[in-house]
C-alpha cells in the first residue's frame, strides 16, 4: 500500500483539526488517524491538496503556536468504516453466486437486505436485525448461513434485535449457525467471555474502555453502579491499577459473566462484586471515583454516587448520558437546567470522533449540559453530607453518536468538600 500524507498534531487539538481538514475537503477519510510514539497523532490527508495547504493559516485557525507538521504514514491502515465496506462487498459477491447457483435471480433489493455493520466475538458475527428479510433467503436454511459465515470469515452467526428496554438491556439475539452461544471478546488484553444471547456487548465503548485504561487509579477506591460483565471494572482493575472496585449489577447473566472474567483477568482478590439495584448500595463515604455507565441517563444513580464519595476528601464521577443536540437530553430523564453554573472551561474530548459538522454550537449544548449537571450534583453533595461542596467539569468525552442528533457523553465531574 502506499504511504498516505497527514497532518501531525497534539493529541489534545486532533478533534478540532479534523474538523477544519473536513471543512476544506482535504480530510481522508479512508485512512485511520495513526497515534505517533511521542504522544502525537497523523491525521491523514488527501494526497494532491498538499500544494494548497497553508499550515501556517490552519495552525493560526486552530491553535496559535501548537505544534503541527507534515509526515507520511507508511503503513496505512483502512478506516472501520472501509474495512467494512470491502467485507460487504466480499458477503454480496459469495450471496449473489449462491443465488444464481440455485436459479435464483439477483437484484439491488436483495443487496440492500444484506448486512451492511457487524460485532465480531471470536469466531462468531453477530448481524442486525432488518436484514435477511426477503422470502427468496428462507428457503435457503443452513445453505444460507453457511455461505454468510464463509463471506465473513467466522465460524458462527447470530442476529441481534433491538436492546430490549427492560432494566436488564437484555438483547434479543437468535443463533443462525453454531449451538455454542458464549463467546470471547478480547480487547486491550482484558478477555470478556459472555453468552451474546444474554448479555449486552456496546462495542461502540471501545474509547472509553482505552480512555479508563489509561488512568492513574493506583491506590483509590472506585465504585462501577452499572458493572454488567465488567466493561469497565476491568480495564479499572487491569490497566489503571485501582487498588479496589466495588462492582454492582442486578442482572443474574450479567452477575455469572463479571464474576468470570474477574477470574479469567486475575483480578478478583481486588474486586468485591454486590448483587442486586445500585441505588441501595449500603456504603458510603469510600469512593475516590464512582463511574455511573449507564445510558440514555444515569440520573438515577447521582444520590447514591454522591454518598459514595468520600465525605472528607471528595472525589471524581463520571456521569453517563445521551445528549441531544438540540439541546434538552434525550432519554428518559427530565432534566432541570439551572442557572448560576459553577466550574471552569471543560476541555471537550473526542473518544470517537463526533460527527462530520460537529460545530460550536453543539460543544456549547455538550457544555450546557455539563455545566447544569455539575450544579445540580453540588446541591445533591452538600443535601447529603450538610456541607458545601464545589464541583468542576473536568472533561466531556464524546463516546459515540447513539442516534442521528442523539451523542452518548461521559462527564468527568470533580467534587471536592470546601
Ligand atoms: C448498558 S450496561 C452498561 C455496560 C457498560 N457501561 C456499557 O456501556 O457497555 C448497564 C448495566 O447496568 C445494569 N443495571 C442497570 N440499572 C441497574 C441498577 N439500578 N442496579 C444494578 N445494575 C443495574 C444492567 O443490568 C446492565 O448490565
Amino acid at each position: 500500500m502506499n504511504s498516505v500524507p497527514a497532518l501531525r498534531v497534539e493529541r489534545r487539538l486532533a478533534q478540532r483539526y479534523r474538523e477544519h481538514l473536513e471543512a476544506q475537503g482535504v480530510w481522508q477519510p479512508r485512512y485511520r488517524v495513526q497515534r505517533c510514539s511521542d504522544g502525537m497523532v497523523a491525521l491523514p490527508l488527501v494526497p494532491n491538496c498538499l500544494p494548497e495547504l497553508d499550515l501556517r493559516t490552519l495552525q493560526l485557525t486552530v491553535s496559535p503556536g501548537s505544534p503541527i507538521s507534515l509526515v507520511y504514514i507508511q503503513t496505512p491502515t483502512l478506516s472501520k468504516r472501509e474495512r467494512v465496506m470491502s467485507e460487504n462487498d466480499k458477503l454480496v459477491k459469495t450471496l449473489r453466486e449462491l443465488l444464481v447457483s440455485r436459479g435464483e435471480r439477483w437484484s439491488e433489493e436483495l443487496r440492500e437486505d444484506i448486512p451492511h455493520s457487524w460485532q465480531r466475538h471470536g469466531d462468531l458475527v453477530l448481524v442486525g436485525e432488518g436484514c435477511f428479510s426477503r422470502l427468496v433467503w428462507e428457503s435457503m436454511g443452513t445453505e444460507l448461513w453457511q455461505a454468510v459465515a464463509h463471506g465473513l470469515g467466522c465460524s458462527r452467526l447470530a442476529q441481534i434485535g433491538r436492546v430490549s428496554s427492560d432494566e436488564f438491556r437484555t438483547p434479543v439475539v437468535t443463533m443462525l449457525l453454531g449451538e455454542d452461544s458464549i463467546v470471547t471478546h478480547v480487547d486491550n488484553r482484558i478477555r470478556y467471555e459472555f453468552d451474546v444471547t444474554k448479555c449486552m456487548f456496546s462495542s461502540g465503548n471501545i474509547t472509553e474502555k482505552l480512555r479508563i485504561a489509561s488512568f492513574d487509579c493506583t491506590g483509590e477506591t472506585v465504585v462501577d453502579l452499572y458493572a454488567g460483565i465488567g466493561y469497565f471494572t476491568l480495564p479499572y482493575l487491569v490497566h489503571a491499577g485501582a487498588a479496589h472496585v466495588h462492582a454492582c449489577e442486578w442482572s443474574p447473566h450479567a452477575l455469572s459473566a463479571l464474576k468470570r472474567n474477574l477470574e479469567l483477568n486475575g483480578v478478583s482478590e481486588r474486586c468485591t462484586v454486590h448483587e442486586g439495584d445500585s441505588r441501595r448500595l449500603p456504603l458510603c463515604d469510600l469512593a475516590d471515583r464512582v463511574n455511573l455507565g449507564l445510558i440514555p441517563s444515569s440520573r438515577e444513580g447521582w444520590p447514591v454516587a454522591c454518598r459514595l464519595l468520600k465525605q472528607n476528601t471528595g472525589g471524581v464521577l463520571h456521569l453517563h448520558q445521551n445528549v441531544s443536540s438540540s439541546g434538552p437530553p434525550a432519554g428518559p430523564t427530565p432534566f432541570a437546567p439551572l442557572t448560576g453554573r459553577p466550574g471552569g472551561e471543560p476541555g471537550a474530548g473526542a473518544g470517537s470522533a463526533p460527527p462530520q459538522g460537529t460545530g460550536d454550537t453543539q460543544r456549547d449544548v455538550w457544555k450546557g449540559w455539563a455545566e447544569d449537571t455539575a450544579a445540580v450534583v453540588a446541591r445533591l453533595l452538600s443535601d447529603i453530607s450538610g456541607r458545601p461542596w464545589r464541583t468542576s467539569v473536568q472533561h466531556i468525552e464524546h463516546v459515540k453518536s447513539y442516534a442521528p442528533h442523539i451523542h452518548h457523553l461521559v462527564l468527568d465531574l470533580e467534587c471536592r468538600p470546601l
